[in-house]
């Protein structure tokens, strides 16, 4: 997270309490043997980052490294790759148990601020010590082993943590099994270190809201500008990898929950193609819609993730639509293959989407089919989607622009409510230990 400056008053308040909190600490020694006469300023700068136990809010006298991130038992965890951790792993350097205790002390100082983490997974140092024995037997199961992430909360983990949407409407509710994603990622070796805050419901709570709020999550604050929100629905998913709470971080979604927040937390994020990935075990907006995706602060992470967690599933029928059409092996395995995007075509939907974005994101534009052609593929502009001028809104992101236009029976955002509708009641038909059954009941 590159540190710029939020608003003065959160330091402020912050201040307040630590000045607060060293009063009351002082008049409790001052029977004692020492007495503390140090305000909060000659507490920060009287640190030392090299201490063992620094004091860990921000410095208000070093405004460009706010929340100075300290390195993991000699290792740079900041912006740290996969790739990077599992050398430092092989190398007996770190472990997954220590990556995922620095993690802690990273949440433990950040997470007042942003709230990317919802609830942290209590059986995460078993998990980690257990693939760490694994490695000391020789064997990884791969780029992921051991390799600490976060989730939204809408998907299902069979473990110790809830599986809400955020909604205070499913505390409790045990849900059947792991969400297949969740299944494949345990196998891969990951850690689940816990589940990330939502906009609620996916977005479904309310049209007119706060992305990155949930009830029982509060609201997620982006890591980069903390008045702002993170964007969402993928909100703490995207605030946790950006932040440096964790390494990648699964989301969800339906319309835009997934590239929103990459975009607005300088990540990657991958939106697969509806089906590539399974949704059995995600609490659904819409089987036509939704897929699970991934967050990574580098392309080649995003991948590695994405790869542990595609493929068909017998649980999610849209998956069996990916056979034969998948490579052999992983997609991570075309990411140093200058040649990968030989002979491929690209589309350039120009008035139904590129004439719609901002002149810095087409310059981007101009640049990235630059080096694509370079690389040897086609881009062949004006391919339009189908349908645009009564789908795809003018004048910024609206999934209801049919309703805006008088014609509610053409609006994305009326079909997925119909199969919301639907879809919600099978996934609650599953759980147990809930009367949540339907969207009436949530309603109630
Ligand atoms: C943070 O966001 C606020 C609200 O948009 C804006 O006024 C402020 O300039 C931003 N701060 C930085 C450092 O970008
Ligand atoms: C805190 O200490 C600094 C440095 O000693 C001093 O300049 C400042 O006035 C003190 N602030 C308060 C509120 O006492
Ligand atoms: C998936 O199953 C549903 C319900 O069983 C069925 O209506 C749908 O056609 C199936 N879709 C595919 C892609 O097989
Ligand atoms: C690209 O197309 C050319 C001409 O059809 C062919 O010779 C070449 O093998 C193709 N390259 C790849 C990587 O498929
Ligand atoms: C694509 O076509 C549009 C409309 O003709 C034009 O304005 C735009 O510059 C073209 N974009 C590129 C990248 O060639
Ligand atoms: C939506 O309803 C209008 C009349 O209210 C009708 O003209 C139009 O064809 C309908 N659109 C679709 C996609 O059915």
């Amino acid at each position: 997270m590159s540190q710029r400056l939020p608003t003065l008053w959160i330091y402020l308040l912050h201040l307040l309490a630590t000045v607060a909190r060293i009063d009351v600490f002082a008049t409790e020694v001052s029977h004692g043997v020492r007495q503390y006469s140090a305000n909060a300023t000659d507490l920060v700068s009287s640190e030392n980052l090299e201490s063992a136990f620094p004091y860990y809010f921000p410095k208000l006298t070093d405004l460009e490294n706010l929340f100075p991130m300290l390195d993991c038992h000699g290792v740079v965890l900041e912006e740290a790759t996969v790739d990077q951790l599992q050398e430092a792993m092989n190398a007996g350097q770190l472990t997954s148990t220590k990556i995922a205790l620095c993690y802690l002390q990273r949440i433990y100082q950040t997470d007042e601020y942003t709230n990317a983490i919802l609830e942290l997974n209590p059986d995460f140092l078993e998990i980690a010590s257990n693939l760490d024995a694994e490695r000391e037997t020789g064997a990884t199961r791969g780029p992921l082993h051991g390799i600490p992430f976060i989730v939204k909360d809408n998907i299902a983990t069979k473990d110790k943590m809830e599986t809400t949407a955020g909604s205070w409407a499913l505390l409790g509710s045990i849900v059947p099994r792991d969400a297949h994603v969740i299944s494949r990622l345990r196998q891969a070796g990951a850690l689940l270190l816990g589940k990330a805050t939502l906009s609620e419901w996916a977005d479904m709570r309310s049209s007119d809201y706060s992305e990155g709020y949930s009830a029982r999550g509060g609201q997620a604050r982006s890591p980069y500008n903390l008045t702002l929100n993170p964007g969402g629905s993928s909100s703490g998913s995207a605030g946790a990898v950006a932040g440096n709470l964790c390494t990648f971080a699964l989301g969800t979604e339906t319309d835009g929950s997934v590239i929103n927040p990459a975009e607005r937390n300088a990540l990657v994020g991958i939106k697969p193609t509806v089906g590539l990935t399974s949704r059995a075990g995600v609490i659904p907006e819409s089987t036509h819609q939704d897929t699970v995706g991934t967050f990574a602060r580098t392309v080649r992470d995003a991948v590695y993730a994405l790869d542990a967690i595609y493929g068909v599933d017998l649980r999610d029928n849209f998956t069996l639509a990916q056979i034969g059409k998948t490579p052999d092996g992983a997609y991570s395995q075309f990411l140093t293959n200058s040649d990968a995007l030989q002979n491929a075509t690209f589309g350039l939907p120009w008035q139904s989407f590129w004439a719609l974005a901002s002149d810095e994101q087409q310059v981007s534009l101009l640049g990235l089919i630059e080096a694509i052609e370079k690389a040897g593929a086609t881009v062949i502009n004006r391919t339009e989607l189908p349908n645009y001028q009564t789908i795809v809104s003018p004048d910024g992101w609206n999934w209801d622009y049919g309703t805006t236009r008088g014609y509610p029976n053409e609006s994305e955002f009326t079909y997925v409510k119909v199969d919301f509708y639907n879809n919600i009641k099978t996934y609650l038909a599953e759980l147990q230990n809930t009367a949540i059954r339907s969207l009436d009941d949530i309603v109630q």
